[in-house]
C-alpha cells in the first residue's frame, strides 16, 4: 500500500529535514549555492546528475524541482536512507534512480556530480582522491563537481574558532554548548573534516583544470572544479 501523506516515512522525512538545520551550519545556504553551480553548468534541456551519499534525497529532490528535464541519480550505501529518498523523490517519476553502491565506485557519464556532508565520510585520503578521479573521468567536458561539506583547518587556533561557531549555532537551534561538544565528539568517530588546501590537491591531482571554492562561510564550503 502506498505510504499516506501522514505515513511513518514522511514523518522521519520532516522529522529529518528539521533536525539537519539545526545541526548542521548553513545547511540551507549550500543548497542555494549547488543550485545556482548547476544553472550555471548544466545543460538547457535534459542531462544527468549524480548525487553521492544523497541520504534522504533532499538535495537530489530540489535539483529535479528547479531543473524540469534533468535526471537525477542518487547514490547511497544506506538502504534505509535509500527508502526515505524513494518516499521523497516519488513525484519525479522516473527522473530518478536511487543506486545502492558506494560513491567510491566508477561512475556513469554525466553532467554533473553532487555532494552535501557525505565525503566527509571518507577518511583515507587515497580513497577520496580515487573518488576525485572516478568523478572527473564520469564528467563531460564542462561538467561540474561540487561538493559542500565542512572544512575544518589542521591549526588548533582557527579549529577552536570554526568548532565555537558551530557550537553557536547549535546553541541558536536550543542545544546546549555541552551537547554540542558531544556531538563533535561522536561525529569524530565516523567524520573526517578536510581542509580547504588538502582538498584543492586532491581535486588538482584527480585531473580538475581550477579547482576552486565556489561559497564559504565559516568551517562550511561548497567546492570542486569544472571538467
Ligand atoms: C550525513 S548524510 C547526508 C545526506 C544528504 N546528502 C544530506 O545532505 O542530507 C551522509 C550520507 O552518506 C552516505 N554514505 C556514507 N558512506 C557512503 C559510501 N561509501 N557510499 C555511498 N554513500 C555513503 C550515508 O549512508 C548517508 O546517507
Amino acid at each position: 500500500m502506498a505510504h499516506s501523506v501522514e505515513g511513518h516515512l514522511n514523518l522521519k522525512i520532516a522529522e529529518y529535514d528539521r533536525r539537519i538545520r539545526t545541526l548542521v551550519y548553513a545547511y540551507d545556504e549550500m543548497r542555494l549555492e549547488h543550485l545556482k553551480l548547476l544553472d550555471r553548468c548544466l545543460p538547457r534541456e535534459g542531462g544527468l546528475v549524480l548525487d553521492l551519499g544523497g541520504g534522504t534525497g533532499a538535495l537530489a529532490a530540489a535539483v529535479a524541482e528547479r531543473f524540469p528535464t534533468i535526471q537525477v541519480q542518487i547514490w547511497d550505501t544506506d538502504p534505509a536512507m535509500l527508502s526515505f529518498a524513494r518516499e521523497r523523490c516519488a513525484p519525479f517519476g522516473d527522473r530518478m534512480k536511487f543506486v545502492e553502491k558506494s560513491f567510491a565506485s566508477p561512475l556513469p557519464a554525466c553532467d554533473a556530480v553532487v555532494a552535501c556532508i557525505a565525503l566527509h565520510h571518507v577518511k583515507d585520503m587515497n580513497v577520496k582522491g580515487q573518488i576525485y578521479r572516478h568523478i572527473f573521468a564520469a564528467l563531460r567536458p564542462g561538467g561540474i563537481f561540487a561538493n559542500a561539506d565542512t572544512l575544518m583547518e589542521p591549526r588548533s587556533a582557527p579549529r577552536a574558532h570554526y568548532f565555537d561557531v558551530w557550537s553557536a549555532f547549535q546553541q541558536s537551534h536550543g542545544i546546549s554548548n555541552a551537547e554540542a561538544r558531544q556531538n563533535f565528539a561522536t561525529w569524530a568517530g565516523e567524520d573526517c573534516y578536510t581542509s580547504l588546501s588538502q582538498e584543492m590537491k586532491l581535486l588538482a591531482e584527480a585531473g580538475f583544470p581550477e579547482p576552486d571554492c565556489f561559497w564559504r562561510h565559516e568551517h562550511q564550503g561548497v567546492f570542486g572544479g569544472i571538467k
